[in-house]
C-alpha cells in the first residue's frame, strides 16, 4: 500500500471509496474545489492490482476553513483545518492505513497552509474513527453537536492542536 498526495485524477475514485463506505456523500465538484483549493492537503493510499493499475483503498480529503463560523467563541481568524472525510476500504482497515494518511495530511496542511489546529465531526456511534481521532492521534472532544447527521445521529466535534505537530 502507497501513501502519496491526492491529485484531480484521483477524485473519481475517493469519491467511489466515499460511497462504498460512508453515507456522507458529496457532489463531484465539491472534491474538485477541495483538490484545487488546497492541492496539497488531502492524501490517498492505493494498491497496484493483478493487471497493473493504481487503485484507491483509502483517502482523506481535507480543507482550510476560511472563517471561524464553526467556533462562535473565537475570537481573530486562526488558521485551521477540516477534515471533511476519511475512509479506508474495509478489507484494508486495522493495518494502519486511517492514521497514515492523517498524519501526511495534517503536516502538510501545516508546512503548507500554516494550519494551527484541525478540527472534525464524527458519528457518536462510530467507535473505529473515535478510536483513531481520540486515543492514536489525541483529538480532544470539543462539544456534541445534536442530530448534526441527516438521519438524527449526535456528532463528536473534535479537534487537534497542531503546534507541536503529529
Ligand atoms: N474498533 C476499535 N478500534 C479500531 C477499529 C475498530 N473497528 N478500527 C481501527 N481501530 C483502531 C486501531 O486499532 C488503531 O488503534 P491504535 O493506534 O491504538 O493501535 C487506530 O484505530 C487506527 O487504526 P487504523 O488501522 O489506522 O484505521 P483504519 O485504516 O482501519 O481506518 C477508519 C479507520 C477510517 C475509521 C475505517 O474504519 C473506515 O473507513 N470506517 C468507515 C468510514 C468512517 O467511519 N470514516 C470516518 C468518518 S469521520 C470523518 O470522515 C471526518
Amino acid at each position: 500500500v502507497q501513501i502519496r498526495e491526492a491529485t484531480v485524477h484521483d477524485l473519481q475514485g475517493m469519491q467511489n471509496a466515499n460511497l462504498t463506505n460512508l453515507p456522507e456523500n458529496y457532489t463531484l465538484k465539491y472534491y474538485l474545489y477541495h483538490a484545487l483549493s488546497w492541492p496539497q492537503g488531502s492524501y490517498v493510499a492505493t494498491v497496484q492490482t493483478s493487471s497493473g493499475e493504481e487503485r484507491i483503498v483509502g483517502y482523506v480529503l481535507a480543507k482550510m476553513e476560511d472563517d471561524n463560523n464553526d467556533d462562535p467563541n473565537a475570537g481573530p481568524y486562526i488558521p485551521h483545518a477540516h477534515i471533511t472525510s476519511l475512509s479506508v476500504m474495509r478489507t484494508y482497515r486495522r493495518m494502519g492505513i486511517a492514521a497514515k494518511l492523517l498524519r501526511q495530511a495534517l503536516r502538510a496542511l501545516v508546512e503548507s497552509y500554516g494550519a494551527q489546529y484541525v478540527s472534525l465531526h464524527v458519528r457518536q456511534s462510530n467507535k473505529a474513527a473515535i478510536h483513531l481521532y481520540r486515543e492514536t492521534l489525541k483529538f480532544e472532544l470539543v462539544e456534541i453537536e445534536h442530530s448534526y447527521y441527516a438521519d438524527g445521529e449526535d456528532a463528536y466535534s473534535m479537534k487537534k492542536d497542531l503546534k507541536e505537530l503529529v
